[in-house]
């Protein structure tokens, strides 16, 4: 448990996504509700960890699993109502687990009643400047004012029909065409969103992930980004100077939510916080989380380096360095609901990213790592070993994290999900050639020895079918098992919060000398972890263990294993 008076939590917490169409499932209709976290708290406290923060919640039509927002002050009715939101919020505070939400600041759903406005007004008028809309280019207008890609492939432009029934103007969307973006240069749509953090703030609510937190500003040039631009959820190429990423409006934005978040700071919950999902490289990530901008974000290149000492400690040792550069901690995270489990990445041959310190960035690897690796075969099981000394390693390091529903359960990635149950609009935008992020937000297996797990009931099937493999990662099994995964994560999480070394700390880490393929590190005071990568066992030094992600052999810690001893 964190205090509620220490201002500066968010600086070493543990925190939990829920990603709650698939977290737990209190009415039994096959999608998970607010009820149903509210009836897992136990589960969560047991955990130890800090916070949660919950992938939206909001009223939306799911043309992006809720990343499609209508309504910004409502609960989406399969989830339950604002009440059971309060109820939510005021029972993990009984427990000491602070609540963060998602923000969706770039684009809302196109049932969102501001763009059914925009739709039916005329061009140049109040509701269309509330979103991006343009005049195509060609003699009829015909082609999209600039060849920006969406994300989920395609173009990022959508032509409207008039009132009067002509094909009309154009509307970005770097999404899907169902989320046209909004206008952040136009001073109502700033308001909107103001007045959206303190309808929350207001009821309680924590914080904020942002997400795509490195868009919502686009360059008014209207160019062309280079034709050999690569498109598409994972390739899509984030270059300096390209037009709709992290244009520098941000830093005034950033600092205007920075201030509502401080304006709490006389209240019970004390001041809130943000966390930023800004997949850019390290040195542009650290200039958003300088002082009097967001609190913290997400440091993806650990999530997407491949399972290599060399590239691991290439990332570690940057990140450390960038953000020790801007005073902010390290965001430390291994999985979400965008990316293949852990588990899965860690047991195929292409585990990632190779990062190391070369010329540039430090990055040295293709574009297309993403198709590749998730074109590979996976060995699940040296995946979960790999994965479970990867969680030793990521909370043993300085600053917070975040873990991802089912990391606690060693779940791997469902990739051999029907295709006609896919729901990704990435499986559909890509011509169902890429199928998505479905595989890794599949219903949480609770209880029981089949499918459904405890979410469910007869005859209404989770949303997405789950494995029958499941059976033996069970929240009920793993409970009853001191060697599970589950019981591991809770040992780690207990332990930051007994170890005064552990979580953002009082001082950095100090790499041990250790033979190619094993990272050991020390932390003051008394705090040793060791990462064994190579193929080969290595003998521990002294110390006691603490926790372990696998049974230890006299001494020896074996290949893809990590320990926690005390130094
Ligand atoms: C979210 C995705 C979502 C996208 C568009 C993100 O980065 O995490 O799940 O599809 O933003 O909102």
């Amino acid at each position: 448990m964190i205090s509620f008076d220490d201002p500066t939590w968010w600086r070493s917490a543990v925190v939990y996504q829920v990603y709650p169409r698939s977290f737990a499932d209190a009415d039994g209709d096959g999608i998970g509700d607010v009820r149903g976290i509210i009836e897992r708290l136990d589960h969560l406290a047991s955990l130890h960890v800090d916070a949660i923060w919950i992938s939206p919640w909001y009223p939306s039509p799911l043309a992006d699993g809720g990343y499609d927002v209508s309504d910004y002050r409502d609960i989406h009715p399969d989830f339950g109502t604002l009440a059971d939101a309060d109820e939510l919020v005021a029972r993990a505070h009984d427990l000491g687990i602070r609540v963060l939400i998602d923000l969706v600041p770039n684009h809302s759903s196109d049932q969102h009643p501001w763009f059914q406005q925009a739709l039916a007004a005329a061009p140049g008028s109040r509701e269309r400047n509330r979103y991006v809309f343009r005049d195509g280019r060609g003699e009829n207008g015909d082609q999209p004012p600039t060849n920006w890609g969406s994300l989920f492939g395609g173009s990022a432009w959508q032509r409207v029909t008039e009132a009067d029934g002509r094909p009309g103007q154009w509307y970005l969307h770097m999404f899907a065409p169902e989320q046209p973006d909004w206008n952040w240069d136009n001073p109502e749509v700033v308001q909107e969103f103001d007045d959206i953090l303190r309808f929350w703030f207001d009821r309680g609510i924590d914080g904020f992930r942002i997400d795509v937190a490195d868009s919502l500003f686009v360059h008014r040039g209207w160019v062309d980004t280079p034709v050999d631009q690569l498109t598409g959820f994972g390739t899509y190429q984030k270059f300096e100077g390209h037009p709709l990423w992290d244009q520098p409006e941000l830093e005034h934005l950033q600092k205007r939510w920075r201030a509502i978040a401080d304006e709490y700071a006389g209240t019970a919950l004390g001041p809130r916080i943000f966390v930023s999902e800004a997949y850019l490289p390290l040195q542009r990530l650290v200039r958003h989380v300088r002082p009097g901008r967001l609190h913290s974000s997400f440091n993806f290149e650990f999530l997407q380096s491949e399972w290599d000492a060399d590239s691991l400690r290439h990332v570690i040792d940057t990140s450390l360095a960038a953000h020790a550069g801007v005073g902010a901690p390290t965001t430390w995270v291994l999985n979400n609901h965008d990316v293949i489990r852990s588990v899965s990445r860690y047991g195929k041959p292409v585990s990632g990213r190779r990062f190391r310190a070369t010329a540039g960035d430090g990055v040295s690897d293709d574009p297309h790592w993403q198709e590749r690796m998730a074109a590979s075969p996976t060995d699940v099981a040296l995946g979960r070993r790999r994965a479970a000394a990867a969680a030793l390693l990521m909370l043993a390091l300085p600053g917070g994290a975040y873990i991802y529903q089912g990391e606690e359960l060693g779940l791997d990635e469902v990739e051999d999900l029907p295709d006609d149950s896919l729901q990704d609009p990435i499986w559909v935008r890509s011509q169902h050639t890429v199928r998505g992020r479905d595989g890794c937000r599949v219903p949480l297996p609770w209880s029981g020895t089949h499918a459904p797990f405890g979410f469910g009931s007869a005859g209404h099937d989770p949303w997405l079918p789950q494995p029958g493999r499941w059976a033996t990662l069970t929240a009920e099994r793993q409970d009853a098992d001191p060697a599970s995964t589950l019981n591991l994560y809770r040992t780690l999480l207990a332990l930051r919060h007994e170890l005064p070394a552990l979580g953002e700390g009082t001082a950095g880490i100090s790499w041990d000398a250790a033979p190619a393929g094993v990272l050991s590190f020390t932390r003051e005071p008394g705090f040793r972890c060791v990462v064994n990568l190579s193929d080969a066992p290595y003998p521990l030094p002294g110390g006691r263990t603490l926790a372990a992600s696998c049974p230890l052999d006299e001494g020896m810690l074996p290949a893809d294993a990590a320990v926690w001893l005390s130094a």
